[in-house]
């Protein structure tokens, strides 16, 4: 292996054809296989490297993105709460994602759990195997209508749309809040309304997130906002947990102030909230909305073509920060 060759640090596994590309291209050091590294085992395995492929459990501060020679981490990730990306600018480190490839799939997903919970299928498959199932019965498991409905979506990006689409088919209603609104254009084809959040909230049987975790859409969702939602609606969230104060959730299932919810995401993965595995009335999956085969591959690809264009010194396709190229480093 030629000396000169760039170092590539890869903090978890990823899939084909990821790791033969970066293989092509750099010195690659795999760091050992485990759920999750200390941001100080990600600064010293960062010594040397000039290109990281980091993932969303994976803490990205300060202190590593200041590494000499470092020039670019790429998350494996469309979500990059996890990278302090005005630091990674001012030490002139380029930061990349994994947009677009993944919304299809995250969409099905969120539309799973929104019928999953309203529907109550995760009791229903606990209650038959249980053997509880005795008969049908006129009042066993009632769940709510999604044809029909109403559905709110909190946040109108990429996958807040894919998830609009598909409530089409279902004949929902659909309503949206993001701080920018969709072309008039956007809104009559994908037949959807913009409205506030509190409106949003009291109308709709059907509550699904899909904004980034910023410091404004931290505990967006508290108790507050549960007081405003209906005792039939259902929550998904498929974004980032801590978007949802687990706390007050946990309390509004268990009260009855809504129906139920459907999770992919907490607030301190992979740590759940032990009150909400106490609820028959929560669907929670393990972080998987983007969790297909083609999917994960693609964002492996992806990731793994940032960090060699990076290191090469392009531009990667898939720059969050491309003011690093205006601007000294620091
Ligand atoms: C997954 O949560 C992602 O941000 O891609």
């Amino acid at each position: 292996m030629s000396a000169d060759r760039p170092i590539a640090v890869v903090t978890h596994p990823i899939l084909e054809p990821g790791p033969t590309i970066l293989a092509e291209a750099c010195e690659v050091r795999s760091l050992p296989d485990q759920a999750k590294h200390s941001a100080e085992a990600l600064r010293k395995a960062a010594e040397g490297a000039q290109g990281m492929v980091t993932q969303l459990m994976d803490p990205v501060d300060e202190e590593l993105l200041s590494t000499p020679g470092l020039k670019v981490v790429a998350n494996v990730a469309v979500g990059f709460d996890n990278i302090d990306v005005v630091a990674a600018t001012r030490h002139g480190v380029m930061v990349c994602n994994t947009p677009g490839i993944l919304d299809d799939t995250t969409a099905d997903f969120a539309f799973a759990l929104l019928m999953a919970a309203g529907r109550r299928l995760g009791e229903a498959d606990r209650f038959t195997r249980s053997g509880a199932f005795n008969g049908w019965a006129i009042d066993m498991l009632l769940g709510h209508d999604i044809a029909q409905s109403t559905l709110g979506l909190v946040g109108f990006g990429r996958i807040g749309r894919g998830v609009a689409r598909r409530a089409r088919g279902f004949g929902m209603r659909v309503l949206y809040s993001d701080e920018m609104p969709a072309t008039p254009e956007a809104e009559r084809e994908m037949g959807v309304t913009r409205a506030d959040l509190d409106r949003l909230l009291s109308e709709s049987d059907f509550v699904s997130i899909h904004v980034p975790l910023t410091a404004t859409t931290r505990h967006l969702i508290s108790t507050a906002q549960f007081a405003l939602m209906k005792p039939t609606a259902v929550l998904i969230n498929t974004s980032r947990g801590p978007v949802v104060d687990e706390a007050a959730l946990a309390e509004a299932l268990r009260t009855g102030k809504i129906f139920a919810a459907g999770l992919d995401v907490y607030e301190e993965e992979p740590k759940v909230n032990p009150a909400l595995l106490k609820l028959e009335n929560v669907i929670l999956a393990p972080h998987i909305a983007s969790a297909s085969v083609r999917t994960r591959s693609q964002m492996s690809e992806m990731a793994a073509r940032n960090l060699v264009t990076g290191v090469r010194g392009g531009r990667p396709p898939n720059i969050l920060n491309p003011e690093v190229f205006n601007q000294p480093r620091g």
